[in-house]
């Protein structure tokens, strides 16, 4: 659900970690697209459009080859991520992936194959091992926030979310009687020290703070996040680190989010702090992320499939579009991706919002598309105003 499953941007996210080159010149990126569920394949398509924009305003060609992954591949090939699909990814520069998930699932804890499984077991082959969600504020959109203004001003961190470990990945169990089950969490060292470095990195190149969040006074995989990160932090001297525990976390991320830097967690913690943080900025629908790992990274906005707008064209696409600015930071493409976060940021000041922001005065999920890969491109004239786009505006006024 994209009300109920989102993530954000800022463009010192520290996504980008040096040094990674494309296969071929940056013109000749190689991406694959998975649309996947629900608004997945509306919001990917705006996302290509900025992307195919900043390609006309930078001189970059971008090579797309489509792959199935979800309920969708299941209906198709009855495998969540078929084989096809992850051999394209292994041969691409980068997966530019829409949402997972189909309610026909979600209230089914029989069901043997499951939309998810194609995304976790993707993660596990590329080994993405860190998930990056970047949380920051609009003042446009201050007032949806369910914060008070206060609290929203300067709020700008990055959560480092352990992706390939942890109780997801461990060993579970249901007993015969099907009355009994368990899910095992297991972390080693080296899990630990690969993400701890790149959040330590981050931080370095951000205000300097990294928090371990964990429950490190009942967990023995906490204890052991914390002795790793202790052991890491003295090779990044001017980086202050602190321990939070989760629950101390998710009640200081409402209270006073400013606070924060670099969060780092383990995977399923992640999860839940990532979209609870998620809410601060106004909508989960403008939130991005990055996957990064051992092989190629993959973008994704952090919202759900939404199946109940589906088709609509009513999906906010600045997840989307915000996550393919990830992915330019990611190969160094620094001013094209300040580009689109600048097109993002006119698009919310001339209110050519989707229904998410604005639920009387919207505009469709492919017009927000338009006009934002149009105002990358340049193409946009001085005098546009609403009055210019109205008949492409929700007949809904
Ligand atoms: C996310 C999602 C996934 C997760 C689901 C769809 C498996 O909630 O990316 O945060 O739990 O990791
Ligand atoms: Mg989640």
């Amino acid at each position: 659900m994209q009300d109920a499953n989102h993530h954000s941007t800022s463009s010192q996210s520290g996504a980008s970690q040096p040094g990674h080159s494309p296969r071929g010149d940056a013109g000749g990126l190689k991406i694959a697209v998975i649309n996947g569920d629900g608004i997945g394949p509306e919001v990917t398509a705006q996302a290509i459009k900025v992307l195919d924009a900043v390609g006309e305003r930078f001189g970059h060609k971008f090579h797309y080859s489509h792959g199935l992954m979800g309920a969708d591949a299941i209906d198709k090939t009855g495998n969540p991520l078929p084989d096809a699909t992850l051999e394209l990814c292994g041969q691409s520069d980068a997966i530019l992936f829409g949402a997972i998930g189909h309610p026909k699932y979600d209230n089914d804890p029989t069901a043997k194959v499951r939309p998810e499984q194609g995304l976790l077991k993707l993660r596990k082959s590329l080994q993405l091992f860190a998930n990056i969600r970047p949380v920051n504020t609009y003042p446009s959109l201050h007032h949806l926030s369910p914060l008070k203004q206060d609290r929203l001003e300067d709020v700008d961190f990055v959560i480092y979310r352990e992706l390939t470990g942890g109780i997801y990945f461990g060993k579970k169990e249901l007993s015969a009687d099907g009355s009994e089950a368990s899910d095992l969490c297991a972390y080693n060292r080296s899990e630990i020290e690969r993400i701890a470095h790149l959040a330590f990195q981050a931080a370095q190149q951000r205000r300097k703070k990294l928090t371990l969040v964990d429950k490190a006074n009942v967990l023995e995989t906490s204890r052991l996040w914390r002795k790793v990160v202790q052991d890491v932090a003295p090779s990044y001297a001017d980086v202050a680190v602190d321990f939070l525990f989760v629950d101390n976390a998710a009640m200081q991320i409402i209270v006073n989010p400013k606070q924060f830097d670099v969060m780092l967690t383990e995977n399923m913690f992640g999860d839940i702090i990532s979209d609870e943080a998620s809410v601060i900025s106004g909508s989960l629908g403008m939130l991005p992320s990055a996957s990064v790992g051992t092989h190629t990274a993959m973008f994704e906005p952090i919202h759900g499939s939404y199946p109940q707008a589906a088709g609509k064209d009513i999906a906010n696409p600045v997840g989307s579009i915000l996550s393919a600015a990830m992915l330019l930071d990611y190969f160094n493409l620094y001013e094209e991706a300040t580009s689109v976060r600048n097109a993002v940021k006119w698009a919310l000041d001339s209110k050519f919002v989707t229904k998410d922001i604005d639920p009387i005065n919207y505009y469709f999920t492919s017009t927000v598309g338009d006009l934002i890969s149009d105002y990358v491109a340049g193409r946009v004239p001085n005098d546009i105003n609403q009055l210019n786009v109205e008949l492409r505006k929700s007949t809904l006024i």
